[in-house]
């Protein structure tokens, strides 16, 4: 059946010849509209829609008088032909069917050329010109087989671009990038080309096949500008259109290589790549690769809850509004505000962009084109995030966004510093200030957020606000996940929501403390464990003793929260300070003081700022070793020295008074450490060396649960021999444990024996020789 349609197609293609050689005639539209109707009849509207076409034309020419019923079935055949995509899956079908002919006919014309299947005879002998004139774009063609593949392309090409004008912009498209980029049809074809063999294996193989080469795994310049160009000047714009100065190049949409083990190759052989986040949105991913925001998902939401509750947003919209290039430096103290800012303005559009924390140092100038041709292309807003990488990064930073502001294009710059001092004066840019938000408008958002479904205890909102200051993309994220959880609202949901969204920033100068202790875990005297729970208790009741009932008045200094805890090594200072952690739950920083004392005037202190200042955007709680080194040497203050060391006790003792989390200090030598600090110090908790009967119960939980264990294990003995800290039992277990697997048995008293009395050795005991022997 499909035989004859073709043979059908065929016979009237040839009479189609004869008649365009005598010149427009009636005969002549009458049989376009004929093919016309078979290629109806044949589901072929694409060459349906191309016949009536080219009919209307010749039409006009000779003055049919049937024009209108041509325009008729022109435009049912338009409307049923150029439907939107509905996504990018499908648009990437109809563009795989587009290079499957392109193909086809590149085959046709190698074969013609001798260059592939050489022994296959041309079926038809038909001159070129004749052929000129029937169908658009004018086509040099020698063979009938050839001028039907051909008029196939341009029948795709006409689909493609019908449908492509009907798709929305708003749906994430390979058309909706090539409208915003304003690509040609040329430059389109050529991107959806090179493209193929990134997404598709049967594609690389058909390429292969047709450029005759099997090595080669990337389509070259020749190959892309001869596959896509149906005539010698669309070969030269599809050229042009890889040149390196040309859009899809500049934007590093296409890169050019050369291809392996051919260095300076000439630019024709030049291997065309696409960029990945091409690949990845041809492969149905509807959104940016680039995604710098951790909030990005929810950017609508921000926008549309955000919208008056921030004074910054009028600003960041007009620049998103004007016309033309243009560089917006945002900036403040907290980068998630700047990030809720820039998401509340963008109002819903993609935000994407060069995030200078990950970004190397080479590749920025190739990231930060591409990143343009991103943004551009999905419409986003294309953001330069220098907020938590700007130290040493400056020239780098100003580089990008010059580079930007000359492309034409426009971008946002996240800083957290004063814009002043950056080094790009040269640049016509603006400056706005992003506040972090105030309490009121984060109550503000979280009451929009919530609507009906807020707490009934009127202050409960405040609350979470103040305990939790988050930026609005924060409590946009906290309320939803709250509001999805469907549970009743109370104030500790939403606590609970508020803290999961508190950014754990590092601290500078410190390590974090990973938590995973718990009171269970901990083996200490009694009268240890009390004092830790009136820490506890402390800070459970300080706001409202303070703030409630008032004490603040009557109190106006001492009331931080701050502890000494003195004790030998590994009685579980650190290992206490963790679980107080866990129980605020807040984050904890360990700071070895002695390591950021400076003997440069003014270091220390800036030192000791910075770790304050990091300590209070987390809402970590700090735990400063070797307290000693500082407070020790508070001395009268006779010489320069000792005066500047007394500044830096001061400055410590105060910002400790100031800060608002718990602040530990730990030290191995109290008697080393000035009375006079020690007053200034809520709490001290001392550590001691566990007695026999807690060491037994260090033995004891930290065997506890080990499978692969003998019963026989007397605790007792363990504990009274060797009077170990917790630290040092906890070492021995893990000893006796490796040196067990070593031998493939299970651990026994023998292993732990050993392994204490090694541990008992290198805390610088003495050891009896019946034990050493052993
Ligand atoms: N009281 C204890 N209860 C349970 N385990 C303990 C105890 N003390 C120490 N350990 C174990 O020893 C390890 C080391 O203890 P930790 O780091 O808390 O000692 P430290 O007092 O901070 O010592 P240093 O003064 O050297 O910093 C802990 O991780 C824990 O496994
Ligand atoms: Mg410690």
């Amino acid at each position: 059946m499909e035989d004859t349609v073709k043979e059908t197609y065929r016979a009237m293609e040839e009479a189609i010849v004869s008649l365009a050689k005598a010149g427009a005639s009636l005969g002549l539209v009458n049989h376009l509209r004929t093919m016309a109707q078979v290629a109806i009849e044949d589901s072929r509207l694409d060459l349906a829609l191309l016949n009536v076409r080219a009919a209307i034309e010749w039409g006009q020419k000779v003055g049919t008088a049937n024009l209108e019923t041509l325009q008729e079935m022109e435009a049912r055949l338009m409307a049923t032909v150029g439907v939107p995509f509905r996504s990018v899956v499908e648009e990437c079908e109809v563009l795989k069917d587009q290079v499957r002919r392109l193909l086809r006919r590149a085959a046709r014309k190698r074969m013609l050329e001798g260059k592939l299947n050489p022994d296959l005879r041309f079926e038809y002998e038909v001159t070129a010109r004749e052929f000129e004139t029937i169908v658009e774009p004018a086509t040099v063609c020698e063979d009938l087989e050839l001028f039907s593949l051909e008029r196939e392309v341009v029948a795709g090409r006409m689909v493609i671009e019908l449908r492509a004008n009907a798709t929305p912009v708003t749906v994430p498209s390979i058309a909706s990038v090539a409208k915003r980029l304003e690509l040609t049809t040329l430059e389109r074809d050529v991107l959806v080309t090179a493209m193929m063999p990134a997404i598709s294996e049967d594609f690389l193989r058909a390429y292969m096949r047709v450029w005759g080469d099997y090595l080669k795994r990337e389509p070259d310049v020749a190959f892309l500008s001869t596959l896509v160009a149906l005539n010698e000047a669309e070969e030269r714009e599809a050229r042009l259109s890889l040149e390196v100065d040309s859009k899809l190049v500049m934007l590093r949409m296409l890169t050019l290589h050369a291809p392996e083990g051919r260095d300076g190759c000439q630019a024709l052989r030049k291997a065309v790549r696409v960029a990945p986040w091409l690949v990845r949105l041809a492969l149905g991913h509807p959104q940016p690769a680039r995604h710098t925001f951790r909030f990005s998902d929810i950017a609508s939401k921000v926008a549309t809850v955000a919208a008056d509750a921030l004074p910054a947003l009028n600003p960041i919209k007009t620049f998103l509004g004007a016309e033309g290039a243009g560089l917006l430096v945002l900036y403040g103290v907290e980068r998630q505000a700047l990030e809720s800012a820039v998401l509340a303005a963008s109002a819903g559009r993609p935000v994407l962009g060069v995030d200078f924390t990950t970004s190397s140092e080479d590749s920025s100038g190739d990231e930060v084109w591409e990143a343009c041709g991103e943004a551009k292309g999905f419409g986003g807003v294309l953001v330069l995030d220098a907020s938590e990488a700007l130290e040493g990064n400056k020239d780098r930073v100003a580089r990008a966004a010059s580079a930007v502001v000359s492309w034409g294009q426009k971008a946002i710059l996240l800083v957290t510093e004063d814009p002043e001092r950056l080094p790009i004066g040269h640049i016509p840019s603006k400056a706005v200030r992003v506040e972090t938000p105030d309490m009121k408008e984060q109550t503000r958002v979280w009451e929009v957020m919530l609507g009906d479904k807020k707490p009934k205890r009127p202050d409960a909102l405040y609350e979470v606000a103040t305990r939790y200051p988050l930026s609005l993309a924060a409590i946009v994220r906290a309320a939803l996940l709250v509001l999805q959880g469907g549970a009743e609202v109370t104030g500790e949901v939403l606590l609970d929501a508020a803290r999961s969204q508190m950014p754990v920033r590092s601290v500078r100068l410190s390590q974090r403390v990973p938590p995973g202790f718990t009171w269970e875990d901990l083996v200490l005297p009694d009268e240890v464990l009390v004092a830790l729970n009136e820490i506890v208790t402390y800070h459970r009741y300080r706001e409202q003793v303070f703030d409630k009932w008032g004490f603040r008045r009557k109190l106006p200094y001492g009331r931080a929260l701050s502890a000494l805890f003195h004790g030998p090594s590994g009685t579980g200072k650190t290992m206490a300070a963790s679980v107080l952690a866990s129980e605020f739950k807040v984050p904890l920083f360990q700071v070895n003081l002695a390591s950021i004392i400076s003997k440069y005037v003014g270091e220390t202190e800036k030192n000791l700022a910075m770790v304050f200042d990091d300590a209070a955007r987390s809402k970590a709680m700090l735990l400063f070793d070797e307290a000693d080194s500082l407070f020790a040497r508070r001395t009268t203050g006779s010489t320069a020295i000792d005066r500047y060391s007394n500044l830096e006790v001061n400055f410590l003792l105060q910002r400790m008074e100031e800060y608002d989390g718990l602040v530990v200090l730990t030290t191995n030598q109290e008697s080393l450490i000035d009375s006079a600090f020690k007053r200034r110090i809520r709490f001290k908790v001392h550590f001691p060396a566990p007695d026999a009967a807690l060491r037994e119960e260090l033995w004891r939980s930290m065997l506890r649960g080990v499978g692969a264990m003998t019963k026989q294990i007397d605790y007792a003995a363990l504990a009274s021999r060797y009077e170990l800290c917790g630290g040092a039992i906890k070492n021995a277990v893990l000893r006796a444990a490796f040196q067990a697997a070593e031998e493939g048995s299970p651990i026994t008293m023998g292993h732990l024996l050993k392994a204490a009395i090694r541990e008992y050795k290198e805390s610088g005991h003495l050891v009896r020789e019946r034990d050493a022997a052993r």
